[in-house]
């Protein structure tokens, strides 16, 4: 498989102090891939194998994939699925699906039932703790669903313990505004994807004029209205955020957003926009210590 212009693989780095995290679980590490979009230009092999390859290197306790395996034909889900076999980690692989992944249904439960099949745990809506009960991991249903259900679920966990939430769009990070959330990671912006260096992304830039732009006025612009539909939020279109909430307020921590630029594209391509696997940390915090 060839792929468009993307440039080469970088691999970023976030170190987080979360309180609450057990001793046990100090300097846990996970991996983070995302947006794979695996059809005939979206991703080549080759930077599929070299990411995996940076990811065992790690040997992270966890593998964590944020959706967009596929971008519309479900097929190319076969021949990813048999190099997301080779992740290497002391707990597992878990999964969750991005808007690319869920329609035709068929699509869904083709994506679902190829990945399951590879031991890889796909998660919608649901909560588990796979280093131990001292940390949960989340995986929600893509907003895209009309199954996003942070409410039936972030409820579910006990207030004091931390929590890893996987959520395909960083706008989620709305919504989760009411519960704790130590660390939420997402995809599905592609870091912008076509950057202007010095300026930064077209999208960020673009909904930064449109949002300057009298109401009145916006409609006459439709090819800038699309993208707020994409994302609400494009500030969060890459990297790590720390989302302010009315919990802070009543001094509570904030909530934190990593979104990954993803590895995979679709046309025109990625310019100055490398694809990313993410290498994350995590440490004990007391309750005293400021968050690296
Ligand atoms: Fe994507």
């Amino acid at each position: 498989m060839h792929s468009l212009f993307t440039g080469p693989l970088t691999v970023e780095s976030l170190d987080l102090a979360i309180e609450g995290l057990p001793s046990s679980m100090d300097g846990l590490k996970f991996i983070q891939m995302s947006d794979f979009h695996a059809d005939r230009w979206g991703l080549s092999d080759q930077l599929l194998k070299q990411s995996i390859a940076a990811s065992n290197r790690e040997y992270p306790d966890l593998v964590l994939l944020t959706g967009d395996f596929i971008t519309s034909k479900p097929e190319p889900i076969d021949r990813l699925t048999a190099q997301l076999k080779n992740l290497e980690s002391r707990h597992g692989t878990y999964a969750i699906l991005g808007n690319h992944d869920l329609y035709p249904l068929s699509n869904r439960s083709r994506v679902i039932d190829t990945l399951t099949r590879a031991g890889i745990t796909v998660l919608w809506n649901e909560i588990c703790y796979p280093c131990g009960p001292g940390l949960a991991l989340v995986g929600f249903a893509d907003v895209r669903s009309r199954e996003f259900l942070p409410s039936d679920v972030m409820p579910q966990i006990p207030a004091d313990i931390p929590r890893i939430v996987l959520a395909h769009n960083p706008d989620c990070a709305e919504a989760l505004k009411p519960w704790r959330v130590d660390l939420q990671l997402s995809g599905h912006t592609h870091g912008g994807q076509i950057c202007i260096p010095g300026l930064g992304s077209v999208p960020a830039v673009a909904t930064r004029s449109y949002n300057a732009i009298p109401s009145s006025l916006r409609r006459y612009i439709p090819g800038l209205r699309s993208l707020t539909r994409i994302s609400q939020n494009w500030d969060w279109e890459r990297g790590y955020h720390e989302i302010s909430t009315d919990r802070d307020s009543r001094g509570d921590r904030p909530n934190y957003l990593y979104t990954n630029r993803g590895l995979g594209t679709y046309p025109p391509g990625r310019f100055f926009c490398t694809p990313e696997i993410t290498r994350i940390q995590l440490y004990r915090k007391s309750k005293s210590q400021p968050v690296s």
